[in-house]
């Protein structure tokens, strides 16, 4: 279960339980939370509640549109009764093929004390612990923006003709919930653990957050934030070594990689808005920092960025380490995403250095990180919600510039070539030569764009 530790082999069982009005983030701090814990390899699910409402209403011939939108004194308790007792019976289910750690999360409205309580108590028998997150909300602005976003995402709202329709509907909704709603409270809940964000992170209250796996929530979600920004990322420029086609060490740029490090200011003053406002960022090793030389903007090197140690295979090409460490080579292709170098790391252990980086990505934006191969796989991972067996096989190119563009409820990604030409240092499984992957399942999803003729090429 990732670097969660556990003395004893009780399994660590958590259940999330969101709590708020519609269009306070909800569902997209659900989705941030399993999007975290999964990339630290906690098995982590989200159960949402409106999705089951859909389907019952469906089998009514009804929409939650029409629900919420007709007189609201008509809507039928028992509706609403059976839509959470579904909701907790998939997460119980769920829970009984957790072995050694699993967090459910519970995306509802769950808006009164009397569920709450029935909740706990539920999870409880099944020796599930609870946490309650409320997303408490009274900025007019937050609410709108978040009702523009479910117009656009929630398959509840497909069916609306406009944005006005869509306001209306969520408006009648809130309405609907508010009057019996009753927000967590310190006095009236006093025994509970939960966690209440006010404004989205502007305030948080924490009651008895009392296990390690929740604290690690609250540090996550205290860095999130809804805005919609760029994060830059790229490789350093083709290194001596990546010439040599051999791994690890504190090589220099080649000549194509010192006109990639020229490129480079070209590309963001060209294509990053408010670059006057940038960072950058670079490992601590000698390419990554010569690749940034003429970068004239703050600059950060963090240790966490540095490639992943290699141990007793650093400044090997890899079919030295076929032929030296056979044994090795093969482990790490049958399961690249743990194996450990001997002396050295694995990709999880890239990951578990990697977390302060993520923490502070979520918190900022305008920054350009560049790192290596390794290091860039794991963080595309992240934002890209990549599988772990998938992530270290992922190819990342050479001297190109990759934006992310983190919206709240996904992210886009454009890939802007500097047309440098560079060596691949992407190794297939099962040989030890070099060459990119013709394998569509490893190549980075979203568009390209020449950074010479500005067109796009995919
Ligand atoms: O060893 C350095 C490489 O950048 C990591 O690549 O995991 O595909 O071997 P690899």
């Amino acid at each position: 279960m990732g670097h969660v530790t556990i003395a004893d082999s009780t399994p660590v069982k958590l259940c999330v339980v969101i709590v708020g009005l519609p269009a306070r983030g909800k569902s997209f701090i659900s989705q941030k939370i399993v999007r975290y814990l999964s990339w630290l390899s906690i098995p982590t699910e989200s159960f949402n509640c409106a999705a089951n409402l859909l389907k019952i209403l469906d089998k009514l011939n009804t929409t939650s549109n029409e629900l919420f939108t007709s007189d609201v004194s008509n809507i039928n308790d028992d509706l609403l009764v059976e839509n959470r007792k579904q909701t907790l019976n998939q997460i119980l289910k769920w829970f009984d093929n957790i072995d050694v750690c699993g967090v459910a999360i519970y995306d509802g409205i769950n808006g009164t004390r009397d569920e709450r309580n029935a909740i706990e108590k539920s999870l409880k028998e099944q020796n599930i612990d609870t946490v309650f997150l409320e997303s408490y909300c009274d900025d007019e602005t937050i609410i709108k923006s978040n009702i523009t976003d479910i117009e656009s995402t929630s398959p509840e709202y497909s069916t609306s003709k406009s944005m006005e329709d869509t306001f209306k509907s969520v408006s009648n909704k809130i309405h609907f919930y508010n009057n019996a709603y009753q927000s967590l409270s310190t006095t009236d809940e006093a025994d509970l653990s939960f966690i209440k964000l006010i404004n989205f992170s502007a305030q948080i209250v924490l009651n008895h957050i009392d296990s390690y796996l929740k604290s690690r929530i609250v540090y996550y979600i205290m860095n999130l934030h809804v805005k919609n920004r760029y994060i830059w990322l790229s490789r350093h420029g083709e290194s001596q070594y990546n010439l040599e086609g051999k791994i690890g060490g504190d090589a220099k740029l080649s000549p194509r990689g010192e006109k990639y490090s020229v490129k480079l200011v070209e590309l963001v003053n060209k294509y990053i808005p408010n670059h006057d406002k940038l960072e950058v960022w670079t490992s601590t090793l000698k390419r990554t920092q010569q690749t940034a030389q003429f970068l004239p903007f703050p600059q950060k090197q963090w240790k966490a960025l540095d490639e992943l140690d290699a141990g007793s295979c650093d400044g090997l090409t890899y079919e030295e380490i076929a032929v030296k460490f056979p044994e090795d080579f093969k482990a790490r292709d049958d399961n690249k995403f743990e194996y450990r170098y001997p002396g050295g790391e694995s990709y999880r252990d890239v990951i578990t250095r990697l977390e302060p980086i993520i923490m502070a990505l979520e918190n900022q934006e305008n920054v350009l990180v560049i790192t290596h191969q390794a290091v860039l796989r794991c963080i595309y991972a992240y934002f890209m919600n990549v599988h772990q067996e998938e992530s270290p096989w992922m190819s990342i190119p050479l001297h190109t510039l990759i934006r992310l563009e983190i919206k709240a409820y996904g992210t886009q990604v454009t890939r802007i070539k500097a047309d440098i030409p560079a060596v691949s240092t992407y190794k297939e499984k099962g040989t030890s030569k070099l060459g990119e992957s013709k394998n569509s399942i490893n190549v980075m999803s979203g568009s390209v764009i020449s950074g010479i003729t500005d067109k796009v090429i995919k």
